[in-house]
Parts: C-alpha cells; structure tokens; sequence
C-alpha cells in the first residue's frame, strides 16, 4: 500500500480543506497475526513509536479489530506539516480493511484512520487522512467529506525544523474581525472553484489567509523570505502546509523546477537545511 503525503488547510480553508501530494509517501505493509506488532523504517521513523498503543497504525488496528504485523517505510517525517501520520493512519486502514475483508468503503474508512490522528494529535482531524484516503482535493464538513479530483502542480519545500501540530495550534488566534471572515470566505471560494478547474492561478489566490497562517510563519525561520522568493520565481500562491513547518506553493508546471529552487535558497540564506518537493495534486493510495 502507497499512502501519500497531504496537505491540510490551504491556507483559507482551516481545519476543513486537503489535498492528496502525489508525492511523497509511506509504504504500509500488513500480514495477519495473533496480535499486532509494528516495525517502523524511513524518514524519521526513529521519532516515532513501535508501541502499537502509541502509533496510528496500532489506534486503526484496533479500531478495525485487525491484528497484524505492520511494516511502515516513511517518506513522509513526522511533524512536517505533510499528513505523516494521516499517510500510516490511512494506509493501515486501507491495507488492514482489505487483508480482513471489512468491506468498508474509503469514506467509511476516514473516520476511523482520524482515530489514530487523535493518537498524536490529540483531535481527530480528518482533514489530513480524507485527502490521504480519497485523493484530490476535499472539504472536510460538519455534514461529511466531499472530494474533487484535481492536479494542480505543486511545490513543497520541507525545512530541517520540527513545529508539532500542538504547538502550532495554540498560536491560532481565537476571534477575528468579521473583515477577514469575509475575505477568508472569499478566497476559500475561489480556491474550491479552482481545484475544479484545475486552474493554478485561482488556487493560489485563494490560498492566502490572514487569519491563521501570519501566526503560525512567526513558528518558521525564514518564512516570509521563502514566500517572496517562491511568488517572485512564478508561484500563484504560497502558504503554510498544515500545522507546518513544509510550506507550499501551487504553480504552472513550467515554473516548478524555479520555484523549487529558489524556496531551496531562501531558506538557505537564514541557514535552514530544507528539501523541496515538485509535485501536484494526487489521486490518493494505491493498493498493490
Ligand atoms: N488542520 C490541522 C492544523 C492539520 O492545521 O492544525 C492537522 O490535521
């Protein structure tokens, strides 16, 4: 099973919109057992827990009633602002529905993969694992989850610092002028039209947002140099990727390899270690 990176919030779209990055992603593997048991390898796999009780993979095997031995290889490092833990969450969900035969459908499957986000994050977001599960572009609502399929490019470039989703979520201001809910409105439109349209100038605009993310770049060295440097080289739009510290910049794909390259420098120049990724949007897990 391929489980892929996502990208929560977008900017306007807080704590309700993802998208699936067609890279990177974690590999989960399953077999059946008397009881589950977790190898982890990879990015960053050294942080995370064996303890089928401490991962996300052990929370979903338990809320499936699916012992296994699962194997995880990360592509995606954990407390990256990349779904790291939504990749495994989700991929075991997928991987163990099958080897049991649940026979749940992937919607059936979000909510039970946000259990092993609770795991670590303390809330059960689904906006990481719908994206992970369904692919595309989602909007994680109140009534459920509805996803579009989209494959606008992107660039996620990763710095070498560690910003936990804990942290990150306490810097959110908790009002805000009825001015910037009209403009977050107003933008969160627009990016949703533009997912549709598969129109990277859209989404970009509509991935500005005053409300959240100004608080959360203060958490990322560099930030706003990074910014400047991924507009100034064609991005449409740039912002923080979930809880960050990866930040992400949608664009036309002729402008990926510069717009790589100069959030690469950027944080270069404030003596960030980061690595960038060219993608785009997703089309979610694949089993093989
Ligand atoms: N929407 C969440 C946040 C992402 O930005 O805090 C983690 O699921």
């Amino acid at each position: 099973m391929r489980a892929p990176a996502t990208s929560a919030n977008l900017g306007s779209g807080f704590d309700v919109f993802g998208a699936a990055l067609e890279r990177p992603a974690d590999i989960v593997r399953v077999e059946r057992a008397e009881e589950t048991t977790i190898e982890m390898s990879g990015a960053g796999s050294e942080f995370i827990p064996e303890d089928p009780a401490k991962n996300t993979a052990g929370a979903v095997a338990e809320a499936l009633d699916a012992p296994a031995r699962i194997k995880i290889d990360k592509g995606v490092r954990p407390a990256s602002g990349l779904g790291s833990s939504a990749a495994s969450a989700a991929g075991a969900a997928l991987a163990l529905n099958e080897l049991y035969d649940r026979g749940l459908s992937r919607s059936e499957l979000v909510p039970i993969a946000a259990e092993g986000e609770a795991l670590v994050s303390g809330e059960a977001h689904q906006d990481n694992v719908a994206p992970a599960l369904l692919g595309g572009f989602t909007i994680v609502a109140e009534d459920g989850v509805t996803q579009v399929d989209s494959s606008v490019p992107l660039v996620v470039c990763l710095p070498d610092i560690v910003v936990s989703t804990r942290d990150a979520r306490r810097v959110v201001p908790e009002s805000t002028s009825v001015e910037n809910m009209v403009d977050t409105v107003g933008r969160a439109a627009t990016l949703t039209v533009g997912m549709h349209r598969e129109d990277p100038a859209m989404v970009g605009r509509g991935m500005e947002d005053n409300v959240v993310t100004p608080a959360r770049a203060k958490l990322i060295d560099g930030y706003d140099a990074v910014r400047e440097a991924a507009l100034d080289a064609g991005a449409t739009g740039v912002t923080v990727s979930g809880a960050g510290p990866g930040v992400i910049a949608a664009c036309y794909e002729s402008d990926r390899s510069e717009i790589a390259g100069a959030m690469l420098d950027a944080f270069d120049d404030v003596d960030v270690d980061s690595r960038a990724y060219q993608t785009r949007i997703g089309d979610g897990p694949t089993v093989y």
